[in-house]
């Protein structure tokens, strides 16, 4: 497998192996409607060669909204106009565009929402702080009519697929995770699986019943860093599980946002930047920030695991034996040999980027053009942190 062959997922035909993972835009109005921005930065990336783009997470109700400020929804008719301009520009690029939708369940706050903190169980997030109320079955199939909405709109928009976002800790996630399913319902840990399936599996059923022939790729957490962690076995489970539902594509990402510096990851941590601008941690008292490092220090430091190249593609690798879906491995990814890599090897069958595409938009052309290119992207993850702020997401290293 060669990185600029062309290439399909489901009946997409894309036109080289590379994908722009979901990345959060900051892009949007305070109603999720995307704003001349964001219709740039597609149109951007999509002239720049990245064959397929994933959007940032867009909810599918406000009630699944995420804290960051400017996320983009798919929760009503009246947006799909605006979206249509946006695919039309990529589509005239020769690209293609999927759109990731989300619900972030425990990962949010009232403040954001507007509405209760919903969860699976009332175990609140580590990070997010707040207890959610435990959804009734009768509210869980309101959420998933809300997904299968969201995926209908996604395609009269003209994407050319949808991502379900099924990992970071958000709502899907957390159905998934035994950590946090205590549910004694028909949505609880099944049986044969051993992790929570049933919601995942019925928004799948009713988006292909929806939509037809309409791919739909699924963001999944190979671990996490719970204590109770999310095991190989359960890893391989999942990855059964998809199969049998023959999704068109499976990203392997990590973790959850409890830990988010172990989904993309750093070679130290940002105290400063976190005290700064972390809609949670943020402080301006002198005494409070030097209480806080002190703590984080002591604690964090043995939390986070040190950023490494192609660091989740044993995952996908693993994933790989258990399904025959195009795999997709992020996390990582600094240079057209690693990616080359990992295609020659079939340890996975896509490589997909996020923060080296922030950093430059032109990553894709620079290394079709020279062999020896590495990213700028130093995974300094200022561009992370400060997705909570009212800043569209950028790289403070960028070369635009
Ligand atoms: C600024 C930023 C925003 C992100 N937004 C999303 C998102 O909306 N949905 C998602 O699934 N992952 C999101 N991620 C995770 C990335 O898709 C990716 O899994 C991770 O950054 C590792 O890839 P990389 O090493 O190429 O950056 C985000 C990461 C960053 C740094």
């Amino acid at each position: 497998m060669k990185i600029f062959e062309s290439s399909s997922i489901g009946k997409m035909k894309i036109k080289n192996r590379l994908i722009r993972s979901a990345t959060f835009e900051g892009m949007c109005d305070e109603n999720g409607f995307p704003k001349e921005e964001y219709h740039n930065h597609y149109s951007k990336l999509a002239k720049n060669d990245v064959g397929l783009l994933i959007t940032g997470f867009s909810y599918c109700s406000k009630e699944g909204a995420a804290i960051q400020p400017g996320q983009a929804g798919i929760d009503s008719d009246d947006k799909i106009p605006y979206y249509k301009k946006i695919t039309d520009s990529v589509h005239g690029y020769n690209s293609k565009i999927a759109m990731q939708i989300a619900h972030t369940g425990r990962q949010t706050r009232s403040s954001a929402t507007g509405n209760d903190v919903l969860g699976v169980s009332n175990k609140k997030s580590f990070y997010f702080g707040e207890k959610p109320k435990v959804l009734t079955t009768e509210k869980i199939y309101s959420i998933v009519n809300e997904f299968v909405d969201a995926a209908v709109r996604a395609k009269k928009s003209g994407f050319d697929a949808v991502q379900i976002h099924a990992a970071h800790g958000y709502l899907i996630h957390q159905f998934i995770l035994p950590s946090i399913n205590n549910r004694k319902d028909e949505f609880g840990i099944d049986k044969e699986y051993g992790i929570g399936i049933k919601f995942l599996g019925i928004i799948i059923d009713q988006i292909i019943d929806k939509c037809g022939d309409f791919p739909i790729l699924v963001k999944v957490s190979a671990s996490d860093d719970y204590r109770n962690k999310f095991s190989k076995e359960q890893f391989i489970s999942l990855i059964r599980f998809l199969d049998s539902k023959k999704v068109d594509g499976i990203e392997i990402s990590y973790g959850t946002m409890d830990q988010a510096l172990n989904i993309f990851r750093g070679s130290s941590i940002p105290y400063n930047t976190i005290l700064d601008f972390d809609p949670v941690y943020k402080k301006r008292n002198t005494i409070l920030r030097k209480v806080w490092k002190f703590f984080a220090k002591a604690f964090l430091s043995k939390e986070i695991i040190q950023f490494s190249p192609m660091y989740n593609i044993n995952f996908a690798e693993l994933a790989k034996r258990y399904t025959t879906v195009p795999v997709i491995t992020v996390g990582g990814f600094r240079s057209k040999k690693e990616i080359e890599l990992v295609l020659s090897k079939k340890q996975a069958d896509f490589v997909s980027l996020c923060r080296p595409f922030l950093a430059e938009p032109d990553f894709a052309i620079k290394i079709k053009e020279n062999e020896e290119y590495r990213s700028r992207c130093i995974n300094c993850n200022v561009c992370a942190i400060k997705t909570g702020t009212y800043k569209i997401t950028s790289c403070i290293n960028a070369n635009l």
